[in-house]
């Protein structure tokens, strides 16, 4: 049996042990097994597609698969069978991270890295990119792999670290990025141009992290976003910044500017993080049929993800899809307007709050809350919280200091075990008089939307579901409004 065939039976008994409540609502988890970064995310015939990084014999990485998952609606999705396993010379240890794109003869091809084996030890392989083409469910590898070999690495790259394509069609041609890492550790973007998907040229390096935001750039994004150009990028050994825009570790960086296509020339206007949380990493995109520009990530984050305990059978997750938007100088990000369409029992409350309240009767872990504290009317408002997903013992907070002009999240009561990093505190400062936090839930995921999208706060909270109390804590007198819709 192939292995592709043998991941494919695998997964169709495992995925029937799996009980549906086991599972978040709304965001995907792998079939069975593990999941790491978003790949392929596009929209074909009718329906968006995304693939994952996937090891379905258990919840840790191992051997790299393409996993894959339909939806409509950006929130409902059905497993379709795995899509890729390593099985070539070209991509024996591995198919890791790529994209997709629907070819104008109607196949959709998938751009991957293949890590290549090249010599006894664990870490002895070669990162060059393949290419397979296929019909939306079953896909041929190109005899031809890789068709970006490390001949096509320019002066000075490696194909230690050469990786994870993002591939699209324009004006008659195919064209990629690609990240690397040269000789000094920095990371960098290539850009590579084909006619036919097949057979690549070197064209330029779009940008390079000179010593900023980390060193190996993981996963780049490249498209334009209105009147701009997004370059999007996972670092890793990111150093954190006094301004609390960065933090440590893994991040996700956009870089946004001007692209002269032409000349193929990137020009950097301004670096923001695309998510101050703790959970979230190796974005991509996808062009709704409507034009939205939707990114979707990886809800999880390296530095824990292997002493986090697994609880169910399958391990990892995606963020909710998020549509991209530019408001006075930044990438903002809020949740699909599809997640409306789950609204259920809605409340609404105003009130002005000194003290701590519970939300008499309200409670949830699937929900979509709105706290809007209008700051023109409670001129003493010094601190206020929104506490969630409590009992006596566990609790998550999100507080914001106004004097300081700081949001904290801080989930280090919320049940987890391990010493992990648990709290972000990042700037955050009123917008047209008012603090807007919409916090969505879905059981043990959050994700926090700060004044329309100006920040986004990612992370998994490892509470059991029973704690579903809600609160809200203010010091000095807050003029609150709450509209929050149960999910379902
Ligand atoms: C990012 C990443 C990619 C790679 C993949 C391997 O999370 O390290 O660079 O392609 O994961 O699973």
């Amino acid at each position: 049996m192939s292995k592709l065939e043998e991941a494919r039976r695998y997964e169709a008994r495992e995925e029937n042990a799996i009980p549906a409540d086991d599972r978040p609502l709304f965001h995907l988890t792998p079939r069975t097994g593990w999941m790491n970064d978003p790949n392929g995310l596009c929209y074909y015939q009718g329906a968006y597609h995304l693939f994952y990084q996937y090891y379905p014999y258990d919840t840790i990485w191992g051997p790299m698969h393409w996993g894959h998952a339909v939806t409509t609606d950006l929130l409902h999705w059905d497993y379709l069978p795995c899509a890729l396993a390593p099985d070539t010379d070209a991509d024996d240890a591995g198919c890791f991270s790529g994209t997709a794109v629907p070819a104008p003869d109607g196949r959709l091809l998938l751009l991957y890295t293949g890590v290549q084996r090249v010599g006894p030890g664990q870490d002895d392989t070669k990162q060059m990119q393949c290419l397979a083409a296929g019909d939306g469910i079953d896909f041929v590898k190109d005899a031809a792999n890789p068709v970006i070999g490390e001949d096509l690495l320019p002066e000075g790259g490696s194909a230690v670290d050469f990786r994870d394509p993002k591939i699209w069609y324009e004006d008659g041609l195919y064209r990629c990025v690609v990240s690397t890492r040269d000789k000094t550790a920095q990371g960098s973007i290539l850009l590579y141009e084909s006619p036919d998907a097949r057979h690549w040229t070197y064209r330029t390096t779009l940008d390079r992290c000179n010593g900023e935001y980390g060193k190996m750039w993981e996963c780049p994004d490249f498209f334009p976003l209105e009147d701009r150009q997004v370059l999007i990028v996972s670092p890793q050994e990111m150093e954190a910044t006094p301004d609390g825009e960065f933090h440590a570790g893994y991040g996700v960086v956009a870089l946004v500017g001007r692209y002269d296509k032409a000349g193929a020339r990137f020009t950097r206007e301004w670096v923001q993080t695309l998510d101050s949380g703790l959970d979230f990493y190796a974005p991509q995109s996808v062009v709704a049929p409507d034009g939205r520009r939707i990114l979707i990530g990886w809800m999880e984050n390296w530095e824990t993800v292997n002493r986090t305990p697994r609880r169910h059978r399958w391990f990892g997750r995606m963020s909710l899809p998020r549509e991209a938007f530019l408001r006075e100088g930044r990438l903002c990000l809020r949740p699909v307007r599809e997640l409306e369409t789950l609204w259920q029992d809605t409340l609404t409350r105003r009130e002005t709050l000194d003290g701590d309240a519970a939300w008499e009767g309200v409670s949830g872990r699937r929900l979509d809350l709105t706290v809007t504290l209008d700051l023109a009317a409670s001129p003493d408002c010094r601190r206020f919280t929104l506490r969630f997903a409590e009992d006596g013992c566990h609790h998550t907070d999100i507080a914001w200091d106004a004097a300081a002009a700081t949001l904290v999240l801080d989930r280090s009561l919320c049940g987890i075990r391990q010493d992990f990093p648990n709290r972000r505190e990042v700037p955050v400062a009123p917008r047209d008089g008012k603090l807007v936090l919409r916090l969505i839930l879905d059981s043990d995921c959050m994700e926090l939307f700060v004044n329309d999208g100006e920040r986004v706060l990612s992370a998994i909270i490892e509470t059991p579901v029973e704690a579903d109390g809600l609160s809200l804590h203010s010091e000095g007198a807050a003029a609150l409004d709450l509209v929050l819709h149960h999910l379902g």
